[in-house]
């Protein structure tokens, strides 16, 4: 089955000292979704920006913008996000971001944004099954989070593959998104596997041309 594929740009490979303007330039050369990266230094070592920094995003494009918290507690920052104007809040998996994802998810879809629930390299299909019907996306990493710049994990593609048949058999259909070492090469082979969202930093924010890049991560056509 083919599905539009959706590129979402990772903004932490911008240069943020031009922020607004690498924003309003990955808008204009085709970018679907906005790809905002909030680290705390705890649930991930480095620390990248909050709130105030999504509202000024906010203000450069009209794109929704796709916000994955890889912080310890989000349930504690939702609203804050929300505020800034995020249109969809990723929340990670893992125990070790929030105790009781169930919940944390729904308290997403009633603050008005779109939920999405982040799987890590490591983290089994299984830790989600219980909340699938509660969010609109499920973000697979395909790097360890928390660095721009890492290779792409090919053993990640078995891992899409069988959410796509897990979301298939369950009758549900939440937009795959893949985040980490995204590139022309490995679209190909995520998008076969059943992802229908590809967050690209480096390969886009590193190239001259970022239409280009964008395009060139967008047209892979399966074949028949
Ligand atoms: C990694 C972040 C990614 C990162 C991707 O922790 O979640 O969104 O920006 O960057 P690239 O495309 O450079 O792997
Ligand atoms: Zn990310």
């Amino acid at each position: 089955m083919s599905r539009p594929i959706k590129i979402a740009p990772s903004v932490l490979a911008a240069d943020f000292t031009r922020l607004g303007e690498e924003v309003r330039a990955i808008d204009a050369a085709g970018a679907d979704w906005i790809h905002v990266d909030i680290m705390d230094g705890r649930f991930v070592p480095e620390i990248s920006f909050g709130p105030s920094i999504v509202k000024a995003i906010r203000r450069s494009t009209a794109k929704p913008l796709n916000v994955h918290l890889m912080v310890v507690e989000p349930e504690r920052s939702l609203e804050r996000y929300r505020d800034a104007g995020a249109d969809h809040l990723l929340v990670q998996a893992e125990p070790g971001s929030t105790v009781h994802l169930h919940r944390v998810l729904s308290q997403v879809r009633e603050l008005g944004c779109r939920p999405g629930v982040v799987i890590d390299p490591a983290t089994p299909i299984a830790w989600i099954e219980h909340v699938l019907h509660l969010v609109d996306i499920v973000l697979v990493m395909t790097v360890n989070p928390g660095f721009g710049g890492q290779a792409f994990l090919p053993e990640m593609l078995p891992k899409i593959a069988a959410l796509r048949q897990l979301c298939d058999a369950r009758d549900l259909s939440p937009h795959i998104e893949v985040d980490g070492g995204q590139d022309a090469h490995t679209a190909s082979a995520v998008i076969e596997a059943g992802a229908d969202v590809l967050v690209a930093g480096t390969s886009i924010f590193n190239s001259g041309d970022y239409a280009q890049a964008i395009r060139k991560l967008r047209n892979y056509a399966p074949g028949p």
